[in-house]
């Protein structure tokens, strides 16, 4: 795909993950559309330049409507924290968005998925109905690309409870932690080859730290101090202060002590350039 007069759609375009995605897609030429609950909101959080359809992704003619005329989908939806939010986001939406856009004849979808999403590792709400999602959107027929990300530099400031920052559970496995702004980079890079359709990319930072190795960074950075919480302690407090966030952290945490990555980054890089920046150089940058 050559950018000249393409149309990405961005499902998500507000979130964490979806915004630089909607602004790198953007930089590098693309028209983008986004499909907003909240139009207001995404124009200010984006600024000018972006098409804007009204709607949600369980409304079926506002899906239609912004995925008429478009070469490309991302998404970049979140669900939870109850399990039929999962299945709604992950599931669901991911299916709908998927059979809608075969049928539209839509060029592509891509979508955020994470390293640890595998039949074999669908341990929870989440990674069960990202699994099924992915399944659906493989099965649709439409060419695909699916981003199997590690942990992202961008959560680490999200574990800042005042003074310090929470390691929750016992987190063994090295990961390579990215920067959203090299993630980005590397989806708009996908929408400009034809090689990477119809597989799984691993998108890995350079360097792999221990979620406590990585906390110690970006602690030093941030001026707050690492402070270990079990997953059992999270869950109870979480019960006793009728948080489901905070159950939901739990058992995310609990997911994470299970399974470190697997797969290898090699092909993501090699077709979209290797990320590069380290969580040292993201740190100093985004101290809290
Ligand atoms: N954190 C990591 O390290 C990591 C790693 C790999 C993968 N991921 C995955 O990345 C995904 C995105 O995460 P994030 O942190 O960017 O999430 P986020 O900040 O919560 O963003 C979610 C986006 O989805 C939109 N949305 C929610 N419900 C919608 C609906 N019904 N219709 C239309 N849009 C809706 C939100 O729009 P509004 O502005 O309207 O709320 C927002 O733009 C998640 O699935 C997560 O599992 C994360």
């Amino acid at each position: 795909m050559t950018i000249t007069n393409k149309t990405i759609l961005v499902i998500g375009g507000t979130g964490m993950l979806g915004k630089p995605v909607a602004q790198q897609l953007k930089a590098d030429g693309f028209n983008v559309r986004l499909l907003a609950r909240n139009p207001e909101k995404a124009q200010k959080l984006l600024g000018a330049g972006y098409e804007i359809v009204k709607g949600d992704v369980d409304n079926a003619a506002a899906l239609k409507e912004a995925l008429t005329g478009v070469d490309g989908v991302h998404i970049s939806l979140k669900g939870g924290p109850t399990e039929a939010d999962f299945d709604r986001m992950d599931h669901l939406a991911t299916r709908d968005i998927a059979n809608a856009a075969k049928e539209l004849n839509v060029g592509r979808v891509t979508i955020l998925s994470a390293y640890a999403v595998s039949e074999e590792k669908a341990d929870t709400p989440e990674s069960r109905s990202k699994v099924k999602g992915e399944a659906a959107l493989k099965s649709s027929g439409v060419p695909y690309i699916i981003f199997r990300a590690s942990w992202f530099m961008e959560t680490l400031p999200l574990f800042i409870q005042g003074k310090s920052i929470s390691l929750i559970g016992n987190q063994i496995h090295p990961l390579h932690w990215i920067a959203a702004e090299d993630y980005a980079r590397m989806v708009s890079k996908s929408y400009q080859t034809d090689e990477t359709l119809n597989k799984e990319l691993y998108i890995f930072g350079p360097e792999a730290y221990t979620m406590g190795e990585a906390m110690k960074i970006y602690a030093d950075h941030a001026g707050v101090k690492v402070a270990p919480m079990s997953t059992q302690m999270l869950a109870v407090l979480g019960t006793l202060t009728f948080n489901a966030e905070w159950k939901g952290m739990a058992v995310l945490m609990k997911h994470y002590e299970n399974w470190g990555e697997d797969g290898s980054p090699d092909e993501a890089n090699r077709l979209l350039g290797k990320p590069n920046t380290t969580l040292r150089e993201w740190s100093a940058k985004h101290r809290k």
